[in-house]
């Protein structure tokens, strides 16, 4: 049997056209949702990330600018740059895109973004307020994956996920979220050792390790979900996941594929919580 293909794009087009919406209600209340997305240095990856994520604001009706700061500046020049986009009342949401230089100290700058336009739910108070089921904004990547699961009516209550991977922008928060709503979780690493023993009872499998297909069919249940956060560029050029995905589709459910799956959520989630943190500031107002 051949898996679900849970494709992300269709997803994405599906919630930006009603986001679309939300962002001309609040143009024509005089309030256009604005990100700034701050990215430091030439790390080409990120500077693709960064063009596609303003791209789609735009798409979206949303207002974005990317301040972008050669890898030299001092730590001080970008903290001082946050804070006067934290006061200034045309921008809702604030991303600054990792990884930084080696001279930056990430967690410093995270947690000088004010809480209500921390749109990538990384500050640490929101990383508290989402581990005590309080979250004032979900990190996008996991939404997305929560979305996703959603949409396909998948039952995540009483069910086992095993995520693999612990980093805080993906498996810590999908971890949490998949606990809020009421799933057994076991948190794996590439490293873990027997990591097919957890793999293989895995109802839901969350694969985020950067390890170009390490996850073979023999690791998956049968009829498991599996979502690939993976997204790997190869020597040839290709992209692929951090799932084997021919393979793997013949015994899961439901799986999504790399590209076009877990990726283009990511975005349409950001876009999400910088219409919503826009809409709680006009109702501030
Ligand atoms: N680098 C890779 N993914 C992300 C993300 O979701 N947000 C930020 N700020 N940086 C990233």
């Amino acid at each position: 049997m051949s898996a679900d293909i849970i494709n992300g794009n269709i997803i994405a087009s599906k919630i930006r056209a009603e986001l679309k919406i939300r962002a001309e209600n609040l143009v024509k209340r005089g309030m256009q949702p604005g990100l700034a997305v701050i990215l430091v240095g030439d790390d080409p990856a990120s500077a693709i990330y960064v063009r596609n994520k303003a791209k789609a604001c735009r798409e979206s009706g949303m207002r974005s600018e990317v301040y972008n700061f050669p890898g030299e500046t001092s730590q001080e020049a970008v903290l001082e740059h946050i804070h006067a986009l934290n006061v200034n009342p045309e921008i809702h949401g604030i991303l600054v895109q990792l990884p930084l230089p080696a001279h930056f100290e990430s967690h410093r700058l995270i947690a000088s973004i004010a809480i209500e336009k921390d749109v990538d739910g990384f500050h640490p108070c929101n990383v508290g307020a989402l581990a005590t089921g309080n979250a004032l904004f979900y990190p996008c990547t996991p939404y997305g994956v929560m979305m996703m699961l959603k949409e396909r009516d998948i039952l995540i209550e009483g069910q086992h996920a095993v995520v693999v991977g612990r980093s805080n922008i993906v498996g810590k928060p999908m971890s949490l979220m998949l606990l809020e709503k009421g799933a057994t979780v076991t948190i794996c690493t590439s490293k873990t050792r027997e990591l097919t023993e957890y793999t293989r009872s895995a109802d839901i499998l969350v694969v985020a390790t950067g390890k170009p297909r390490m996850i073979t069919a023999g690791m998956v249940k049968s009829g498991a979900t599996v979502i690939d956060v993976g997204i790997n560029r190869m020597d040839d050029g290709t992209l692929c996941g951090d799932v084997d995905f021919f393979p793997v589709m013949e015994k899961a459910g439901h799986i999504t594929p790399v590209p076009g799956g877990v990726g283009p959520m990511t975005i349409t989630m950001l876009m999400s919580n910088t219409i919503e943190a826009a809409e709680r500031a006009r109702k501030a107002r």
